[in-house]
């Protein structure tokens, strides 16, 4: 028997406004099937306390998609893990490539970021993957087990329990090209030894390893059924109620 979570992640980056995510909660509600799978939806920061509210009575947790490092201070701009506790957050997305690309996200302040969320009980969903000039120098897996080593390696095993990890290959996100199940899948059981070889057989067989990129309604079910991957973090295909609806109905 397979233990871990099988968990559907919709990241929304910064697409609908408050009237857009409305309207989809309205759709979703009508057609959110029975699944066991645990489903978790990341709208922007100004539509947390309205989506929180909107979907209290359904399976859907909703989660953030960034927090700061500190707990609170002079940083404009910013959120931290209490505001988000505040209302009704208890998980965040960490360490998303576009945060790493764009924002200038590096492992030290993606470790801070981490321990930050960790020591406030929050659950993290931790993101991890090589850009396409990796995986061609054949570096990806050495790429992937230092961005797992410096965030979560000093980690206490029970720490772990928090932990949600998603392998998105840089150069399958937004772009329409996905691995192929057997290069997730790899990936996956190469990710899943590291955590065995550090942390032991137990935690590595209850953790969670999401597979994100391009994620769509006809690639789903064959990246889904692979033995070492538990589901997908969605970025575009999540922002239509049907593409969703058939993406949790793939796994
Ligand atoms: P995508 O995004 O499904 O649009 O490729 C995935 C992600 O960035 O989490």
């Amino acid at each position: 028997m397979n233990p871990r979570k099988k968990i559907i992640a919709a990241n929304w980056k910064m697409f609908k406004d408050l009237a857009e995510a409305n309207e989809f909660f309205k759709l979703l509600i009508e057609k959110i099937p029975n699944t066991k799978t645990q489903l978790l939806i990341a709208p922007s920061f100004t539509n947390l306390w309205h989506a929180f509210e909107a979907t209290r009575e359904f399976p859907v947790e909703i989660i953030a998609q960034n927090v700061h490092q500190e707990n609170q201070g002079a940083f404009t701009g910013e959120i931290s893990a209490a505001m988000l506790k505040s209302v009704g957050i208890k998980t965040v997305i960490i360490g998303h490539s576009e945060r790493r690309e764009y924002f200038g996200e590096d492992d030290t302040l993606l470790k801070a970021k981490v321990k930050t969320a960790l020591k406030n009980d929050m659950k993290v969903i931790f993101c991890i993957g090589e850009k396409l000039e990796q995986r061609k120098a054949n570096t990806h897996f050495n790429l992937v087990k230092n961005q797992l080593q410096s965030a979560l390696f000093d980690l206490e095993k029970s720490d772990w329990n928090q932990i949600v990890l998603a392998y998105e290959p840089v150069w399958a996100i937004g772009t329409g090209e996905t691995a192929s199940p057997e290069q997730a899948q790899e990936m996956h059981l190469f990710i899943r030894k590291e955590i065995v070889a550090k942390f032991g057989e137990e935690i590595a067989n209850q953790i969670s390893i999401l597979y994100g990129g391009s994620v769509k309604p006809n690639n789903a079910k064959s990246l889904f059924s692979q033995p070492d991957i538990d589901g997908g973090l969605v970025g575009g295909a999540s922002l239509e109620v049907d593409s969703f609806i058939d993406i949790i109905k793939a796994v």
